[in-house]
């Protein structure tokens, strides 16, 4: 089939890898003229786990293209994916602005028949005003068909998620229509849930608010447990195990970031107050995340009582591990009340650091864990990377000003670090 993916930000350009890799011709556009000026050369604006290695395979196939011109790869394509951002605007409320204007640009240049797919998270009513922005714009009446097929990959292993998702979901207004994006997509051999337009887009919003709830509810039983003298992880470890409740998300730390979790929980919030349902739920489940990372600072500022002249080792910058990205991450928000305290920060992450760099600049980026430790009142574990899980603890501790350790994720053996000699804050732990 031939595709055009319209926005190549973290899903539209795993999406065109992997709909090209699966034999589809994909032309993916985009807004940015240096993003795809890099891309049609090989170089990826992102950092993902395989990525770069199936778009440089697809572009010397011949089978995936970079291009500035939205209309003409809109008139040459069968199927339209709208891939862009949809970032939060005051009280929850989702920006459509990117949606509206690639709408826009389909209209202008559909020449007959095409299947338009909603990718982008979209709150409902989404589907119905592409649909109208497309007929305002069309120069002659054309028959089209608009469709919600959202998004679950995760970033850190979007590749592996696309082409192994555990569901497809498509809300279609008929099963002729849903039927072009089964044939699609038949070859992942997924499960497909079909439904209407509107579920589709309720899906994906009850889906993260669930996990985001999950996240909360573990993070409040985390602040319990430090009042009552109870250990989160043995708690988390023996409610999961009830096949009804399931282990994943319940990991007490610093909360959720990302591009995705914060805006849509609070999209849905908005959608629900809009539609007339008071959902406190979901307020208490942001206001829960909200406060984690000014949870753990406090629990640095009681140690130290004042943070001037110290030095703190941050490890980890991005929301989550095997990503770059730095969007609604925790440790904006604890570098900036560090160093807002008088602290200084070493700051040291696998592969955010030059992102990082662009919005902190005066933070001391450093080469390795231990260039980060050296000299340290505390190191601040803020993002579970795989590589701090196997740290030489012995050598931390003798190049450390004082071995003092803030495990923002309860990533470490607690007991095996007091062992050692070092003291010891978890999220939740005792
Ligand atoms: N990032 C994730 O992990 C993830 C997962 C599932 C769903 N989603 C959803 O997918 C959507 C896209 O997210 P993302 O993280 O890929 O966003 P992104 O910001 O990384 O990328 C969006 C891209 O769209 C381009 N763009 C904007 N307006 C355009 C236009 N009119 N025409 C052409 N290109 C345009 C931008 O230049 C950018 O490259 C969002 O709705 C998001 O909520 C994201």
């Amino acid at each position: 089939m031939r595709i055009c993916v319209i926005g190549t930000g973290y899903v539209g350009l795993v999406t065109g890898a992997v709909f090209a890799d699966l034999g589809n011709d994909v032309y993916c556009v985009d807004v940015d003229a240096e993003k795809v000026s890099r891309l049609s050369k090989g170089i990826m604006p992102i950092y993902e786990p395989g990525l770069e290695e199936m778009v440089k395979r697809n572009l010397t196939e011949g089978r995936i293209c970079f291009h500035t011109d939205v209309g003409e790869y809109v008139r040459r394509a069968d199927i339209i994916f709208i891939c862009v951002g949809t970032p939060s605007k005051n009280e929850g409320e989702t920006d459509l602005s990117q949606v509206e204007s690639a709408a826009k640009d389909i209209g202008k240049n559909i020449n007959g028949y095409k299947v338009v797919v909603n990718k982008s998270t979209v709150p409902v009513g989404t589907g119905d005003l592409v649909r109208r922005i497309i007929n305002e714009n069309e120069k002659t009446r054309v028959e089209f068909d608009v469709v919600s097929n959202p998004e679950f990959l995760r970033e850190g292993s979007a590749i592996a998620d696309a082409l192994n998702p555990d569901r497809i979901v498509i809300g279609a207004p008929s099963k002729n229509v849903a039927m072009k994006l089964i044939e699609l997509y038949a070859t992942l051999g997924a499960p497909m849930y079909i439904t209407d337009v509107v579920s589709a887009e309720l899906i994906k919003y009850a889906s993260n608010s669930y996990l985001a709830t999950k996240i909360s509810f573990i993070n409040a039983i985390a602040d319990l447990c430090e009042l009552a003298g109870a250990n989160i992880t043995d708690v988390a470890r023996a409610v999961g195990a009830d096949k009804r409740i399931g282990k994943e998300f319940l990991f007490a730390g610093l909360g959720y970031g990302g591009s995705c979790f914060p805006k849509d929980i609070a999209s849905l919030e908005h959608t629900a107050r809009k539609l007339g349902y008071e959902f406190g739920l979901l307020r208490s489940v942001m206001h829960i995340n909200d406060i984690r990372a000014h949870k753990l600072v406090s629990k640095v500022d009681n140690r130290f009582k004042t943070l001037e002249g110290h030095s703190f080792a941050v490890l980890g910058l991005s929301f989550k591990p095997n990503t770059d990205d730095l969007r609604e991450a925790k440790s904006l928000e604890i570098i900036e009340t560090l160093v807002g305290k008088g602290a200084k920060v070493k700051a040291y992450d696998p592969v955010a650091m030059e992102k990082a760099r662009e919005i902190f600049p005066h933070v001391d980026y450093v080469e390795s864990p231990y260039d980060a430790a050296e000299g340290a009142s505390a190191l601040i574990l803020v993002t579970e990377w795989r590589e701090f899980l196997s740290l030489d603890m012995e050598r931390l501790k003798k190049i450390m000003k004082s071995p003092v350790i803030f495990d923002g994720r309860n990533i470490y053996d607690m007991e095996k670090l007091k062992g050692l000699g070092f003291e010891y804050h978890g999220m939740g732990r005792h």
